[in-house]
């Protein structure tokens, strides 16, 4: 491709390491849409004739074609895949082909490239997440009013209903869609025109280029259009962080799972065995989901410190923006499927639930609560419960299995009602406002986020 200037072949060593064809082919859906909209863009300013538009995009389309089925070679030789695609085009339809790389670099060409890329990327996320949030809701559909601990500090606090515990994932969801609904519209402008660097001689109607592409608004600076990858860095953090967000349900469905807590089974297609020990049965899914979180942080980091130290504008370094890249958004697509896959066959042990919330004292606050409404400050009343609580414990006794009159002995004000408050029942229905965990509430929770789900 730069044969003019060059005595001395490449070596085939500096060939190898500066390939990027064998990860950036599968760019070669957008670069072909590109080149036939930037053709389009030279046929308008009369660089092409009709016919040499029509060859140049009958061909592109033959060898999508070809790529599609498997039949295409590409070639190490040719670096990437912009250069695979447009010298088979040129050997196929001769002159024409020779004509596409007009007014065009590889530099907007790959930054054009990336862009679709990470607009078809953050679409396929959304959809997928969407499917994520609706087994969530389903699950807490499906649990109904099973009651579970609530837990600071991973020590119980409150009894909350487990609907509310997961519907808490689906408005982690949520602000994961707006991000990534915001990555997709950085995204959204086209650097196509920008040339190498500083635009191009033979002008271009940009703007109905853009169109054809479907993209919203053409870059307004050539020099930052080529080597600005932010958009990219901005897809990376919002996939990683929806990725902490796995990796917490992860952590969740760990702990869940496990003989000490015992509050859901798995099915046995979403865990495996050991190959040791007969009785094991291992959340497999929700500990790799954690640990591929890693990946996805780790990317944004590399990327970021790819561009931290580039000089303007375009560097060779930034064709190591596609790896992390491609990484994170197969590494996210597959968690999120995992997830939905497994979510609709997590069984609550509501039994067991219901044991663990009831022991702990976890209605402690309730008391204090009881006692504020009948006039005391919450101080005092905070240390009325904690003397309460200090007997319970000597006499391993939750709150509720105390007399009224030993509950009297530490605050005169108690009478016979205190005990609706201290049941899971009481205490869950008693949260009975925006957000709480009243079944009430959480019903509202769950089909607000189902009208989510057709947006
Ligand atoms: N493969 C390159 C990349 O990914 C394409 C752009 C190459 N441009 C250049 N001037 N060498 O960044």
């Amino acid at each position: 491709m730069w044969k003019g200037r060059f005595q001395q072949e490449t070596s085939q060593l500096v060939q190898a390491y500066g390939e990027s064809v064998s990860f950036d082919w599968r760019l070669y859906d957008q670069d072909i849409r590109g080149s036939i909209a930037h053709a389009g863009g030279l046929l308008r300013a009369g660089i092409l004739t009709q016919e040499e538009f029509d060859a140049i995009r009958s061909g592109l389309e033959e060898i999508r074609h070809e790529i599609e089925h498997g039949d295409f070679e590409f070639k190490t030789a040719l670096e990437d895949v912009h250069m695979n695609i447009e010298a088979e085009l040129t050997r196929r339809i001769g002159p024409a082909g020779a004509k596409l790389h007009t007014a065009r670099s590889r530099n907007d060409q790959v930054a054009t490239d990336v862009r679709l890329y990470c607009k078809d990327a953050a679409a396929m996320l959304q959809a997928d997440a969407r499917q994520l949030q609706r087994a969530l809701i389903e699950a807490a559909e499906r649990a109904a009013d099973a009651v579970v601990p609530g837990y600071t500090h991973l020590q119980r606090g409150q009894p909350v209903l487990f609907a509310h515990h997961l519907l808490a994932y689906v408005e982690m969801l949520e602000r994961d869609l707006g991000r990534l609904r915001d990555a997709a519209q950085r995204a959204d402008v086209m650097p196509l025109g920008s040339g190498a660097l500083a635009g191009s001689t033979i002008i271009l109607d940009r703007e109905a280029v853009a169109k054809k592409l479907g993209f919203s608004a053409v870059t307004q600076n050539t020099m930052d259009a080529v080597s600005d990858r932010d958009f990219i860095a901005e897809l990376l953090f919002t996939i990683a962080l929806c990725g902490v967000h796995l990796s917490r349900l992860s952590e969740d469905i760990i702990l869940w799972s496990s003989a000490e807590f015992g509050f859901v089974t798995l099915s046995d297609a979403h865990t495996t065995g050991s190959s040791l020990m007969p009785q094991k049965k291992n959340p497999d899914v929700a500990e790799l989901t954690r640990g591929k979180t890693g990946r996805l942080i780790g990317n944004l980091v590399a990327l970021l410190t790819l561009i931290k130290g580039l000089p303007m504008t375009y560097n060779r370094d930034l064709q190591e923006d596609k790896e992390p890249l491609f990484d994170t958004v197969d590494t996210l697509l597959g968690s999120l499927r995992a997830f939905a896959d497994m979510m609709p066959h997590v069984q609550p042990k509501k039994e067991r639930m219901r044991a663990a919330a009831i022991q702990g004292f976890s209605t402690a606050t309730d008391l204090a609560d009881y006692l504020v409404r009948k006039g005391l400050p919450f101080r005092d009343a905070h240390e009325v419960v904690g003397k309460a609580v200090a007997l319970g414990v000597e006499s391993e006794r939750d709150l509720s299995e105390m007399s009224l009159k030993e509950l009297q002995g530490f605050s005169a004000v108690i009478e016979n009602d205190v005990f609706d408050c201290l049941t899971l029942e009481g205490s869950v229905a008693a949260r009975n406002h925006q957000g709480g965990t009243a079944p009430e509430q959480v019903l509202k929770q769950a089909a607000n986020a189902r009208k989510l789900l057709q947006s």
